[in-house]
């Protein structure tokens, strides 16, 4: 059976895909079977992504496919040593579908307050669903500064959650490279490859 990991937020561009389709780049690079689900059948934005790639034979390869439920993403869940669910921005319920199946939730944020408290009160939801918070952890995106990473740090640790070491600065870099095909651990820049590598070992690490 699968490690199931799935990003979620009721946010759209918060950067679900973006982190989605990285770890699935650095689990292929680190020989595991992976499969993206892309649940956003209004945007399928990982498939697309998908189809760029493969036109530009990117190596690794990675799977990535669309799924209207995440029940029916489960069910190949025994070919993959991970799967990961790349969710919708949408409803609640969806979302507390999504967050049953895996046994990690990521919610990927920006470090505004009007990004944070709507974040915070999505996870407090889970919660009182039923999601023990020991499976929840957010993924810090768009950083400006270190003071900024940490402050958000710090609001989301006194609401009760973890956050995953390292961030994601605010880079065009990391749109151009996903434009063509490439993860944002593949960019033309080794710093900015470090700092987006060094977030996703952290996911790798929260699922072992
Ligand atoms: N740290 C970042 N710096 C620059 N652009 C980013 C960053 N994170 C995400 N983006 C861009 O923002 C857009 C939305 O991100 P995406 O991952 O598709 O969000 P979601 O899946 O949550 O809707 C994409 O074009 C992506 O390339
Ligand atoms: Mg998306």
């Amino acid at each position: 059976m699968a490690s199931v990991i799935a990003f979620v937020s009721q946010k759209g561009g918060v950067g679900k895909s973006t982190l989605a389709r990285a770890l699935a780049r650095e689990a292929a690079a680190g020989g595991l079977r992976v499969k993206v689900a892309d649940l956003d059948t209004q945007q399928g934005t990982s498939v697309d992504w998908h189809r760029t790639r493969m036109d530009a034979a990117i190596e690794p390869s990675v799977s990535v496919e669309s799924y209207k439920t995440a029940a029916q993403a489960l069910a190949v869940a025994d070919h993959f040593d991970i799967l990961i669910l790349d969710g919708p921005a949408r409803t609640s319920q969806a979302t507390l579908d999504i967050a049953k199946a895996a046994s990690l939730v990521v919610q990927p944020t920006g470090a505004s307050l009007d990004d944070l408290r709507p974040a915070v009160r999505e996870f407090h939801a889970l919660v009182k669903a039923g999601i023990p918070s020991g499976r929840l952890t957010f993924a810090l995106n768009r950083i400006g500064t270190d003071a900024e990473e940490a402050d958000a740090r710090a609001y989301l640790g006194e609401a009760g959650y973890s956050v995953l070491s390292g961030c994601l600065v605010e880079r065009p870099a990391y749109r151009q490279a996903q434009n063509g095909g490439y993860a944002i651990t593949e960019t033309r820049y080794a710093a900015l490859n470090a700092r987006a590598d060094a977030l996703i070992q952290s996911l790798i690490d929260a699922t072992e």
